[in-house]
């Protein structure tokens, strides 16, 4: 016979492994692989937890708050108090060494671990909500353009799941071509005057897609600090469609100085490229703007509006261009070889925008090379 009314023993393992239940906000990770559960005390059925979130969002501490409630209530809990502390200033960022290893931070603090690359000056995401908008086109082809404009530029693909941009560069068998240093850390690959790594360097037959979350969130961070980049004005870092773990992971991982949101001109994309504006916000990764690829084939207009609903700058428009798609397939990437072409001068403005907003000088790169 099921009894009624259990004796509820609550202890602070329970408790934890009810809020390894609890996603955060808009994420399909849970708020203890995050490592955001700083503390748990438990007294009978009282419940004390406590959080360290980074996030500027009123929304999510209460969204959270209730959330926790309920899952704790539904294992007896009867008195839950849920607090929100900020990350500990003291042990962010740290110190990083290319070639030492990333200190290691004693409390499970989700930002602890983050480091700033420190011979990368800024380091900038490319993320849209939805698939297939363009948005390693546009990684590449912005990178391209900086390259051009006299930076000195790196290009990280952290597309975990469909790493494009080594097609997009014509490299073939990257895996082959990566060197290490004696104590591990890879050496990127020079491709059209930019310093590449891709995750599609690294896999192997096994299949990414299967991985769960604590398994990305690991291989991420490792992949975006054990790399040892030479001196990078920018880092331009690819990243997968949706608003998942790699983001976040990624933002943990290492200070990004901001984001570029791509979309395209119809509005089911604006809806997606919305929650990805969003999802940086939460995160703390001021986002520099919003980019709208391939105008003119399915209208315009829908990269401005989402600029405007999210209350930051519009960068520009890329024209579809047919040969663009070529050009991809084949690895000769537009912007080098149809240097005049108006998707090409397109970056150039998105580009100059994009140092702008950095705070650079068109005229006068931090790391002039020519
Ligand atoms: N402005 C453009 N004009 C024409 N074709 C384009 C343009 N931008 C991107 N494409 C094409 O659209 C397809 C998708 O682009 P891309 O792979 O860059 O998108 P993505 O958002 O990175 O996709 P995924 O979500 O799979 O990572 C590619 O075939 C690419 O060549
Ligand atoms: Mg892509």
């Amino acid at each position: 016979m099921a009894t009624a009314e259990p004796e509820i023993a609550l202890d602070e393992d329970t408790v934890r492994a009810a809020l390894a239940g609890v996603p955060y906000p808009g994420m399909t990770r849970d708020l203890v692989s995050f490592g955001m559960v700083k503390h748990v005390s438990v007294c009978g059925t009282q419940v004390k937890v406590q959080l360290a979130l980074r996030t500027e969002d009123p929304s999510i501490p209460e969204r959270l708050g209730a959330t926790v409630r309920d899952h704790l209530g539904a294992i007896g809990a009867t008195l839950v108090s849920v607090e929100i502390v900020k990350p500990d200033p003291q042990t962010r960022p740290l110190p990083h060494s290319p070639t030492g290893k990333a200190p290691r931070a004693g409390v499970p603090d989700p930002w602890a671990e983050q480091v700033r690359l420190t011979n990368v000056r800024d380091v900038i995401a490319v993320g849209a909500g939805k698939g297939g908008v363009g948005k390693s086109t546009v990684a590449v082809s912005l990178a391209l353009a900086l390259v051009r404009a006299g930076f000195v530029v790196g290009l990280l693909d952290a597309d975990i799941y469909g790493p494009s941009v080594p097609i997009l560069l014509g490299i073939e068998n990257g895996s082959q071509q990566i060197k290490v240093t004696p104590d591990k850390h890879i050496i990127p690959v020079e491709v059209f005057g930019l310093s590449l790594i891709s995750f599609g360097f690294f896999l192997g037959e096994g299949s990414p897609a299967i991985w769960r979350g604590p398994m990305v969130s690991k291989a991420v961070k490792q992949f975006a600090r054990g790399v040892e980049w030479p001196q990078l004005d920018v880092l331009v870092v690819d990243l997968p469609p949706g608003t998942g773990d790699i983001p976040l992971s990624l933002v943990q991982a290492i200070e990004v100085s901001g984001a570029v949101v791509v979309t395209q001109p119809q509005r089911l994309a604006g809806v997606e490229a919305q929650k990805a504006g969003e999802m940086f916000a939460q995160l703390d990764v001021p986002v520099l703007g919003v980019v709208e690829n391939m105008t003119g084939a399915f209208g315009h207009g829908g990269g401005e509006i989402v600029a405007s609903s999210l209350g930051v700058p519009f960068l520009g428009t890329v024209p579809f261009d047919i040969d663009v798609v070529q050009e991809g397939d084949s690895g000769t990437p537009t912007v080098v070889t149809r240097q005049d072409s108006e998707f090409s001068r397109s970056f150039d403005v998105i580009a100059g925008k994009i140092v702008g907003a950095l705070g650079w000088q068109l005229a006068q790169p931090p790391n002039s090379q020519s």
